[in-house]
């Protein structure tokens, strides 16, 4: 935590249910109503103000609160607390207008229009003045008021702006981090195609394909220039809050345009907006993105915002099933939300999101979703003194997320079809099935709770990363590299050894070569049999106890006979490499195999598309959350005499699950009970 992020860890006394509610939308005679349909939804929390600033600041200077005052404090009467936005992601047009240069411009140099948002030039000196007029005042006025209980800084961060006072920005930074433009033209390998900069005023922002080292460091710009952003904001907001008010920013899961782990750095909070867009939920990969956003600061998190049915920005905006709003409310707690708010509560008559999915219809009235939330409100309520104060059980678990290896391979791919989420989350699914626990974390966090690490496709690695996993092998636990690790350095600057580099020795392999696939390959092994695609690389074993899991099948000569993936021992630690992108049946068995040696336990067994998360309360209960993902009956097998918590009933043995049901548990107390 940084100096500036507030020592309380946010209050997670109870689940927070709500929306984002926009009353400037509204005749002021429309919100008792409005707030009356929150409360009979068991409302307790209310967003507002984040696209705001128009009617806050109608001209420069000239500020009117009042209105959000009195919209607070209705809600506060119906017991709902607010959480309020800076405005920053959409300027009024009186400002855009009076100083053009706020505007962002993308790469072919086009200045955007005013009317979106987030298009604003991150670095202006203009927009940063205007920030801290607007921001410093809603401090001032809001910052005391009690039913404030928290702020988000802007919305959704994701513009990358490529003008010339960015350009200059990015030239400072770059003197600042080199020093010198010896060093810079070194670690790029500028002589290369004549690159040489002689002057820090030569380097460009990349468009496109561009030197590998140029690119990298611009992504770490943006970046800063985000940090510095939000920084700005919460230095005016944090001296005017009470104790305990937290600041978050809501962040989209696995968007790559800067370091989700730095920016969320300065925050008290994560939270993220959740969006299925069209089709259904697939709770594996959307359990990962949970995790992913409990990572960003390794605590528990705010869903921000998610899917009232359908949304308006997809092909087709299919509408969610009947009872899969409340199985992806419980889907998120699971995983460490301690609010679900949906976006949003009644949509304007006019603006871009008309067709955006909402509780309340163009009419005033209730939509047959509202039932569902409705619901979800009982059921928070029910379930709240049980999980008063629970976070997810601690995982075993860890697999490493690296923005640097992301963008790196991302800048070269080598094979259209090699993403690094993809890669990652072809690691994370097989775990998930099986209901074991994951943490996604930076490669900063403590490795120390873990038993197991996986680093997928870590290219950039220094030696201190490299010691720290030699010392976390060690005794029972255990580390898997996988195929592209250990190829670069921080520079994006290919790594004068073989890979994986500085992991090499411990991995007791080296990499010949690797080989982008068009089609799959055979790949045998006794525990470990399938095919391999898009990636294989021939493994040099580096001493005499390294053992192959599976070898290639015939294929191009190179790889024929070649070990797949091997395991070797280090401080009585086991380390595997795997050198291919297996296919999805081989990895399930791959992962089966590493987790089952370690006897790494599920939370429960399960049928497929009923998932079991588990939370522990302040009195060190398990709380286990059991969601059936699945549109059908489905059968499970308790592991002992439950209480079930929303419908407060006692269950045991085998029992039925409705479509899309959820069972919130715990044990029952050996002895007589009166169910
Ligand atoms: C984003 C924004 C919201 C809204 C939704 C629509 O998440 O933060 O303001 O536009 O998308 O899906
Ligand atoms: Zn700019």
């Amino acid at each position: 935590m940084t100096e500036n992020a507030s020592p309380e860890t946010p209050p997670a006394a109870r689940l927070h249910l709500g929306a984002a509610y926009y009353p400037e939308h509204w005749p002021e005679e429309r919100w008792p109503e409005d707030i009356r349909l929150m409360q009979e939804a068991g409302f307790t929390v209310a967003r507002m103000g984040e696209f705001a600033w128009s009617t806050f600041e109608p001209a420069e200077g000239e500020f009117h609160f009042d209105w959000l005052d009195r919209a607070i404090a209705l809600l506060a009467e119906a017991g709902i607390v607010s959480v309020l936005g800076t405005p920053t992601a959409a300027p009024p047009a009186w400002l855009t207008h009076a100083y053009p240069d706020t505007l962002a411009v993308d790469e072919h140099g086009r200045r955007a229009q005013h009317g979106n948002r987030c298009h604003y030039c991150v670095n202006s000196t203009e927009y940063h003045a205007a920030t801290h007029r607007i921001v410093g005042a809603l401090a001032e006025h809001f910052g005391p008021n009690p039913h404030v209980i928290g702020w988000q800084i802007d919305n959704e961060f994701n513009r990358t702006c490529y003008c010339d006072h960015c350009r200059a920005r990015f030239q400072a930074y770059l003197a600042e981090r080199f020093g010198t433009l010896e060093a810079l033209n070194e670690h790029w390998t500028t002589a290369y195609w004549s690159q040489t900069y002689s002057a820090w005023e030569q380097v460009p922002i990349p468009i496109g394909y561009h030197n590998p080292g140029l690119m990298l460091a611009f992504r770490q710009f943006v970046t800063e220039s985000y940090c510095q952003f939000q920084r700005l904001q919460i230095d005016i907001l944090r001296p005017h809050l009470q104790p305990g008010v937290w600041i978050t920013h809501n962040f989209m899961q696995w968007f790559d345009g800067f370091d989700h782990y730095k920016v969320a750095e300065d925050l008290d909070l994560a939270s993220w907006d959740w969006y299925v867009g069209m089709g259904h939920v697939d709770h594996l990969t959307c359990g990962a993105a949970h995790d992913l956003v409990r990572g960003y600061k390794r605590r528990n998190f705010w869903l921000m915002e998610t899917q009232p049915g359908r949304v308006n920005w997809k092909p087709v905006n299919t509408a969610l099933d009947r009872g899969e709003m409340r199985t992806m409310a419980w889907h998120a707690v699971g995983h460490g939300a301690d609010a679900v708010l949906y976006w949003q509560w009644r949509s304007a008559l006019n603006g871009q999101e008309q067709y955006h999915g909402v509780l309340i219809d163009q009419s005033g009235q209730p939509l047959p979703i509202y039932e569902e939330v409705q619901q979800i409100g009982y059921d928070f309520e029910n379930a709240a003194p049980i999980l008063a104060g629970s976070k997810p059980a601690p995982a075993e678990i860890a697999i490493l997320n690296d923005y640097d290896s992301r963008w790196a391979i991302k800048g070269q791919r080598h094979h259209e079809d090699f993403d690094y989420v993809e890669h990652l989350l072809h690691y994370y699914r097989p775990i998930a099935l099986r209901n074991k626990p994951v943490d996604i974390i930076p490669t900063d966090a403590p490795f120390d709770q873990y038993r197991l690490i996986i680093a997928p496709a870590l290219h950039i690695i220094d030696e201190e990363l490299a010691e720290r996993l030699k010392e976390f092998v060690a005794n029972t636990r255990r580390l898997v590299i996988t195929l592209r690790s250990g190829v670069k350095d921080e520079y994006n600057a290919m790594l004068p050894t073989r890979p994986p580099g500085p992991l090499a020795k411990i991995a007791g392999i080296e990499v010949e070569d690797y080989y982008a696939l068009q089609d799959e390959i055979p790949v045998k092994g006794r525990r470990v049999s399938g095919t391999a695609r898009i990636w294989a690389e021939r493994l040099k074993p580096l001493n005499n106890i390294t053992t192959s899991i599976a070898s290639y099948g015939p294929y191009n000569g190179w790889l024929d006979d070649q070990s797949v993936a091997t395991v070797n021992m280090h401080r009585q630690g086991v380390i595997y490499y795997v050198g291919a992108y297996l296919d999805d049946r081989a990895q399930q068995s791959l992962m089966d195999m590493v987790t089952g040696q370690l006897r790494i336990e599920p939370v429960m067994q399960t049928p497929l598309g009923v998932e079991a998360c588990k939370r522990v309360n302040a009195e060190g209960e398990d709380i286990i959350i059991l969601i059936n993902h699945t549109a059908k009956e489905q059968s499970v097998t308790l592991p002992w005499p439950a209480h079930e918590h929303l419908l407060e009933l006692s269950i045991e043995g085998t029992v039925r699950m409705a479509p899309y049901g959820v069972l919130v548990l715990t044990k029952r107390p050996e002895g007589p009970t009166d169910a």
